[in-house]
């Protein structure tokens, strides 16, 4: 079985190279030039289908779990939470903004600037506590019988861009993070 640890830092490392790519389009705001909203537009999709809808329900269990076992980290964990639902809001704002600037409506610059800046901030913030905060402890404490519980939380979901039958959709999303390996 694969380990779940390795697992979920996989899972991070694969958010944190979309919101590296986010992070270059966010960075052509300052040049005056247009982003790649479709690009932009399929990383939100995919952050807000499969991350919001797999990777975070399995954490919100796993925190559960972790804070019976560590009382110390109950406000962390709680916090980290909390942080799940304000990252589905924030994407959710996001998409909305990135599918009018792909069917061409007139949205604010300023709007998808400051939308796709802060959702990237506080979204590389939230990977990093749970990198440095929670996965060693988890390692160390949560029981066959948590992870069991961390598995059944949702049912399995197929990953459609780092999955073994990726979606079409995500074909440039694939081939630029290529190019950046
Ligand atoms: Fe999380
Ligand atoms: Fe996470």
């Amino acid at each position: 079985m694969t380990d779940p640890i390795a697992a979920w830092h996989a899972e991070h490392v694969y958010f944190k190279r979309l919101l590296d790519l986010l992070h270059k389009q966010v960075d052509v705001f300052s040049t005056g030039q247009r982003p790649n909203y479709e690009l932009m537009l399929d990383i939100l999709h995919y952050l807000r289908h499969y991350t919001d809808q797999f990777h975070h329900p399995r954490e919100d269990v796993a925190f559960a779990r972790l804070a019976r076992h560590c009382p110390d980290m109950k406000l962390t964990l709680d916090r980290l939470t909390q942080e799940h639902r304000v990252i589905a809001r924030a994407g959710t704002t996001l998409l909305k903004y990135l599918e009018e600037a792909t069917a061409e409506a007139v949205i604010p610059l300023a709007e998808i600037e400051v939308a796709a800046a802060t959702y990237l901030v506080y979204y590389g913030n939230h990977i990093a506590r749970e990198e440095e905060d929670v996965l060693s402890r988890a390692a160390q404490v949560l029981t066959a019988d948590d992870w069991e519980a961390v598995r059944a939380a949702v049912p399995v979901g197929h990953d459609p861009l780092f999955g073994d039958h990726p979606e079409e959709r995500y074909r440039e999303v694939r081939r630029q993070i290529a190019l950046e390996a």
